[in-house]
């Protein structure tokens, strides 16, 4: 029988997973504090901006097997199974800070009027299974196992590609205790068993460190080449053969060998911190995680003093175009976005900044104010400072050409499809000075010299 499913949290995780698992059959709730949120979901907007998740939503509440409501604790009575998938955000000491998960798995632990399976979506240190399961056996009276099972659930979900990552995962990790939770599991992934998805089921601890490991793994593998792209730049050696040849090897695998300005987003800089962090409490080394981290954010600072010594070695009263506020394609999430310590770093030093993103410029406007919840990404002591300079100097622009006028240089930091098919004869007649800074080679060098173009990228030689 179809299982009723509620779902704590509607952010990424909570809804492409409400989405996903109505439209493989089950009845779902998702559940959000914020009414204004509930209301725009149940009218079929989406709250976030994700590829193709605006048809599955409209097309799912239309079938009624999905709703939202703010109305936590009757959704969770009514639920056979409860998914934890509320916000983990990084605090202070690179903690994950779980006060949401414990707050939502109290109110779980309150509304427990009959067995339920209790699954965590939510990226969460090993361990926090075990408290969610003491919280609930203590807030409820019940016995784990008998009352009430915990599952972990891990989401290895991209943004920009969550809706297909959902419907076709490499795998599906599930770290379950008793027989019980796994049946209710089998039972409403039953149409990914269909298509032959590969199911991992193992404990708790073992679920929550395979998030973290994946994570941590392709944040090292993106260091690794940045690293080595900015050997081949001094080189004179051309990364993206290497890249290549590398990823021949099968063993390697040629993705996540893109290099760039420095990973950013919600989950690797998060993850990778709190991976160290939980080496430090288990008094485990964590040394080679705690390099990547550090050496990302140099990436960051790299780019940004890249672009000045492009820009002829001083930006003050120079015009600098920047394509791309987003912290990667498809997606409006300026998190950790590199492109906040480049405009930071140009303001800093007194340029005029033209900036363009398709789809993260109200982001972007709301972390430089340092208000909302992408506030974190400034450095607080710069942020009234930067604030005030950005008030004067850093313009939103509705497209790459309006950014391209008047710009004596220009820097892609986000990989958008329109900005690899720049039309540079524009561009070139747009801009007053002749300099490109390909922070994400998406451009072709020799077709930018070919336009009188200065062309730098990431490990590439310029043509001669
Ligand atoms: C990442 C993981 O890929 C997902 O599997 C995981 O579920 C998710 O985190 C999460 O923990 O929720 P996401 O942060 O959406 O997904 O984005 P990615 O596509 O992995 O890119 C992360 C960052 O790495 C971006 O800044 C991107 O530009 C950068 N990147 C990626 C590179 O610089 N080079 C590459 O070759 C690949």
């Amino acid at each position: 029988m179809a299982k009723k499913i509620a779902v704590l949290g509607t952010g990424y995780v909570g809804l492409v997973t409400s989405v996903g698992l109505a439209d493989f059959g089950n009845t779902v709730v998702g559940v959000d504090l914020r009414q204004d949120i509930v209301d725009t979901l149940n009218g079929g907007t989406p709250t976030i901006y994700e590829l193709g998740l605006e048809d599955y939503l409209q097309r799912n509440l239309a079938t009624g097997r999905l709703t939202f409501t703010s109305a936590g604790g009757a959704a969770i009575r009514e639920a056979d199974i409860v998914f934890l998938a509320v916000g983990t955000p990084p605090a202070a000491d690179g903690h994950a800070d779980l006060s949401q998960v414990e707050a939502a798995a109290r109110s779980i632990g309150e509304n427990l009027t009959a067995y339920k399976v209790v699954v965590t979506k939510s990226t969460v240190p090993v361990g926090t299974n075990r408290r969610v399961q003491q919280i609930i056996a203590e807030t409820s009276g019940a016995t784990p196992g008998e009352g009430f099972s915990v599952a972990s659930n891990p989401e290895f979900l991209r943004e920009g590609k969550a809706v297909q990552d959902f419907f076709h995962p490499d795998r599906i990790v599930l770290g379950v205790e008793d027989d019980n939770a796994r049946r209710y599991l089998e039972d409403i992934y039953r149409a990914l068993n269909l298509i032959q998805t590969p199911f991992v089921w193992c404990n708790l601890e073992t679920a929550e460190l395979i998030k973290y490991a994946s994570n941590a793994f392709l944040a090292t593998k993106i260091t690794f080449i940045n690293q080595m792209a900015n050997l081949a730049e001094a080189a004179g050696a051309d990364i993206h053969t290497i890249a290549r040849s590398m990823g021949m090897d099968g063993r390697i695998s040629p993705k996540f060998l893109h290099p760039g300005p420095g990973y950013g987003g919600s989950c690797f800089p998060k993850d990778t911190k709190a991976v160290v962090a939980t080496g430090d409490a288990l008094g485990v080394d964590m040394s080679l995680i705690r390099e990547v981290v550090h050496a990302n954010n140099e990436q960051k600072r790299i780019t940004a003093t890249k672009l000045v010594r492009l820009m002829g070695g001083g930006v003050a009263g120079k015009t600098v175009a920047v394509l791309g506020l987003a912290f990667k394609a498809e997606t409006d999430d300026v998190r950790e976005s590199p492109a906040i310590e480049i405009v930071q770093e140009l303001l800093r030093q007194g340029a005029q900044v033209r900036a363009f993103d398709p789809e993260g410029i109200e982001n972007f406007r709301t972390a430089v104010l340092g208000e909302g919840p992408f506030g974190g990404g400034l450095d607080p002591q710069l942020r009234g400072e930067i604030a005030d300079a950005a008030a004067q100097r850093l313009l939103y622009c509705q497209d790459e050409f309006a950014a391209l006028e008047g710009a004596d240089g220009m820097i892609i930091v986000t990989e958008w499809n329109a900005f690899r098919n720049l039309d540079l004869e524009r561009a070139a007649q747009l801009m007053t000075g002749r300099v490109i800074f390909d922070a994400r080679n998406v451009l072709d060098p020799a077709q930018a010299q070919r336009h009188g173009f200065t062309y730098a990228g990431v490990g590439r030689v310029a043509p001669g």
